[in-house]
């Protein structure tokens, strides 16, 4: 079997350590991997597929012998050095928010719209990890019985900021526990003991950047403009693990037992739910799994034709690193690389 050449940009951070134990764990056609992150972490050691490896700064210079560049390094980090990366010959996938919107640029969750892998231009956009599970979920009961309408809360981990985040939830709930003064650096409050309902930016409309990135992304990967979203997104005092409390209209009515039917046979998902005995999905015991897990699934009592769900997924593993390393084989299991 082909093997092929991988750079990985943003290896130190969290995304990207994912990326190396799963591509282990899936035994991933990997020639070389060349792990990569900026020249804070130049020179400590990366294991890869049981050698030890050097992690490199990544420069201009870094793709040249690479057949997949997987970007997990932040915004501006694929902006300056994706378009490098492709025209050295490498296909990128990028797990950051810089390409998700570009026309020219898939966005892509395996399990709903893998087709549109075809339409790519080097370059492949990973949706936002609070994206992935919702589409995921959504889009075997959406092909059945049409989606009108969403409403939703998300309860999302501290790494979904990164390394540092998930310091700060250490630091700051040792000194909530010692009764030391807490102050903040990476959030604008204590995350420690605490929620807040802002994640990204404020825009003009009082929603949030990381709100409007759900709406506009389910849309693109779904095809529609047509379904009517809104969200709000709260950041939780979790390590990892995003958790989605999720209110749908469908077209017509649907049971609870076929959404759960439904559900129970589609890729990737794992339906735990038993009321009787306290069986749901939650964010702990779902962390280091590779499935997205759904349960409360009810009626909802304000409309005819809801449903209600509760979705959680590791936001490093499905939500980010998985992700990306689906649509890579994808690609290659296709013979479109
Ligand atoms: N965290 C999530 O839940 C999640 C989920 C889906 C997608 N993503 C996306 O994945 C990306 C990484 O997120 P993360 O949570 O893994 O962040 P992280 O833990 O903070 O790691 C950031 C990584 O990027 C590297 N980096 C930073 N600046 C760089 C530069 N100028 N040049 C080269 N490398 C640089 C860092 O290297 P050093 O070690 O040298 O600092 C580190 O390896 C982001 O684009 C994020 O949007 C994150």
């Amino acid at each position: 079997m082909k093997k092929y050449n991988i750079a990985i940009v943003g290896a130190t951070g969290l995304v990207g350590q994912e990326i190396i134990k799963i591509l282990e764990a899936r035994s991933f056609p990997a020639g070389n991997v060349y792990p990569y992150s900026s020249g804070r972490s130049a020179g400590s050691r990366a294991f890869i597929n049981h050698n030890e490896v050097v992690v490199r700064a990544v420069t201009p210079e870094s793709f040249r012998q690479v057949d997949i560049a997987l970007f997990a390094a932040g915004a501006e980090v694929s902006l300056y050095y994706s378009p490098i990366a492709k025209a050295s010959g490498a296909l990128v996938i990028d797990s950051g928010t810089a390409f998700r919107m570009y026309r020219e640029v898939p966005l892509i969750v395996p399990e709903v719209n893998a087709q549109d892998i075809k339409n790519h231009n080097g370059i492949i956009a990973s949706p936002n990890s609070a994206t992935i599970q919702l589409v995921t979920a959504l889009y075997p009961l959406h092909k059945v019985n049409p989606i009108k309408r969403i409403i939703m809360a998300t309860y999302e981990s501290v790494s979904g900021s990164g390394a540092a985040a998930m310091n700060e939830l250490t630091t700051q709930t040792k000194a909530v526990l010692e009764g030391r003064n807490v102050i903040p650096h990476i959030y604008h409050h204590q995350i420690a003991f605490n929620v807040f309902p802002e994640i990204d930016v404020f825009l003009d409309d009082g929603y949030t950047r990381e709100e409007w990135k759900i709406i506009e992304e389910t849309r693109k990967i779904l095809h529609t403009e047509e379904i009517a979203i809104s969200v709000t997104c709260v950041r939780a005092p979790v390590y990892i693990g995003y958790s989605e409390a999720v209110n749908i209209e469908f077209t017509s009515p649907m049971s609870p037992d076929e959404a759960k039917n439904i559900l129970s046979m589609a890729r990737g998902i794992k339906v735990l739910d038993d009321p009787s005995v306290s069986l749901y999905p939650q964010p702990w015991p779902a962390a280091g799994s590779n499935d997205i897990f759904v349960g409360r699934i009810r009626k909802d009592v304000s409309h005819p034709n809801g449903l209600v769900m509760w979705i959680v997924t590791d936001n490093l593993r499905k939500g980010g690193a998985l992700n990306s390393i689906q649509i890579a084989e994808e690609m290659i299991n296709n013979g479109w690389l």
